[in-house]
């Protein structure tokens, strides 16, 4: 889940064991139930809501009911309508009370963006299951990147929403963060770290993907993050007024709207519009057309015929301020965020984000004309890093 690592020596997983037919509608199946189970599952009132919603839809499916369809193949609508509708005298009674809440099958994903939307309806994100919220993982060094940032940018934990992707995560969230969200989804096992590229991975990839179109399409911008992208200053300067797509760079080369560069989805700002939903859809559908890639690969796939089809200012961050492992960035003094990218493992990661904080730790330290001197350095080679 830890997106973007596009380089280095990963395991490929392997579905050859099962037909290209069977996965596909196997595949296809799954992204259906997800639709349907994107809701928060809060204890307490987040099951009324989920009932509520569960009744509503019941309701709507009734007529379809075959047995009551076949009693009553002879009768006309109206009377087939109200029977199928359960029975008929009940339904013919006032009017049926109305669902309390406005039942929605994302529970209260909504109430959370508005909670967390800065005032022009932007948020940030990050996506967790429990491996990563454990004391001392990687969202402990994720939190400790915002406090020793600099420019206020722990300021910005207020706009942040921590998606958490199992109920333990969301428990766990809860007890560090305010705005915490539960997307339910089915058929992965959200709980442990994934293979890179192996069934579960592509699914919990494309599973982000689609929860990123429906924020978009829920007329927020968001500001997608990585847990293992340490926060230092704030990356939104660097992030142009006129771009609707901006997406960090494993590889920047030089020039921010060249498709030529290599993105990185582990730091993505959309801007909600219809051009950024147009680009959605095509790029879920590039899930079937180019089948077994993940969603990066998609991306550059369709980048140059959705740019030509939908005039999409697509900008991609250069790496002196929007850095990662990939292409590290030397200079504190300009560095806003820092991704763990072409590095493998969780242990991995945490050693070397570790390193990263401490160097940092004694950057910020340091008086000015210390810091402006270049003197700090990352301490080079880690596992990763170098
Ligand atoms: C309709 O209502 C009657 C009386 O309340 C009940 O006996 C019958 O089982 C109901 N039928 C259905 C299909 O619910
Ligand atoms: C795009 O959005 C604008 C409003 O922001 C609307 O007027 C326009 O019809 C939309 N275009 C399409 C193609 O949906
Ligand atoms: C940070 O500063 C302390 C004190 O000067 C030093 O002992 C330590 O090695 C430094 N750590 C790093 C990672 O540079």
């Amino acid at each position: 889940m830890l997106g973007g690592k596009m380089k280095g020596g990963e395991t490929v997983g392997s579905s050859s064991s099962i037909s290209p037919l069977v996965s596909f509608v196997l595949g296809a199946a799954m992204a259906t139930v997800c639709i349907l189970f994107v809701m928060s599952a809060s204890p307490g009132r987040r099951l009324a809501d989920i009932s509520a919603w569960r009744s509503s839809a019941e309701d709507t499916t009734a007529p379809l009911h075959p047995q009551e369809v076949t009693a009553d193949a002879d009768a006309g609508d109206e009377q087939l309508v109200a029977a199928a509708a359960g029975n008929f005298t009940v339904v013919a009674a006032p009017a049926p009370a109305p669902v309390q809440a406005p039942a929605s099958p994302y529970g209260d994903l909504e109430e959370v963006l508005q909670r967390a939307a800065t005032a022009d309806k932007t948020v940030i994100m990050t996506q967790i299951n429990l491996a990563w919220t454990k004391p001392g993982s990687l969202l402990d060094l994720f939190f400790e990147s915002f406090r020793l940032g600099e420019g206020g940018v722990s300021r910005l934990l207020d706009h942040l929403v921590i998606v958490t992707m199992d109920p333990a995560a969301y428990e766990q969230c809860q007890v560090v963060h305010r705005h915490c969200y539960f997307l339910r989804t089915t058929g992965v096992d959200y709980r442990s770290e994934k293979m890179f590229m192996s069934k579960d991975y592509l699914e919990m990839m494309w599973g982000r993907n689609k929860f990123q179109q429906t924020i978009v399409e829920l007329g927020y911008n968001f500001l997608f993050t990585d847990v293992d992208v340490m926060w230092f200053r704030d990356p939104f300067r660097h992030i142009s007024m006129g771009a609707d797509i901006a997406i960090s760079s494993d590889v920047f080369i030089g020039d921010p709207y060249s498709l030529g560069n290599f993105p990185n989805g582990g730091f993505l700002f959309v801007r909600s519009n219809n051009k950024t939903i147009e680009f959605y859809k095509s790029w879920q559908q590039g899930r079937w057309r180019f089948f077994g890639k993940h969603e990066q690969d998609v991306f550059n796939l369709i980048k140059h015929e959705q740019q030509a089809k939908l005039d999409i200012a697509i900008q991609f961050l250069d790496t002196t301020y929007i850095s990662g492992f990939c292409q590290l960035s030397k200079d504190l003094n300009k560095i806003c965020t820092l991704h763990a990218n072409c590095c493998v493992g969780l242990g991995a990661k945490m050693h070397d984000l570790r390193g990263v904080l401490d160097v940092w730790r004694n950057y910020t330290a340091a008086p000015p004309d210390e810091r402006r001197s270049g003197k700090f350095q990352w301490k080079l080679p880690g596992i990763c890093i170098h």
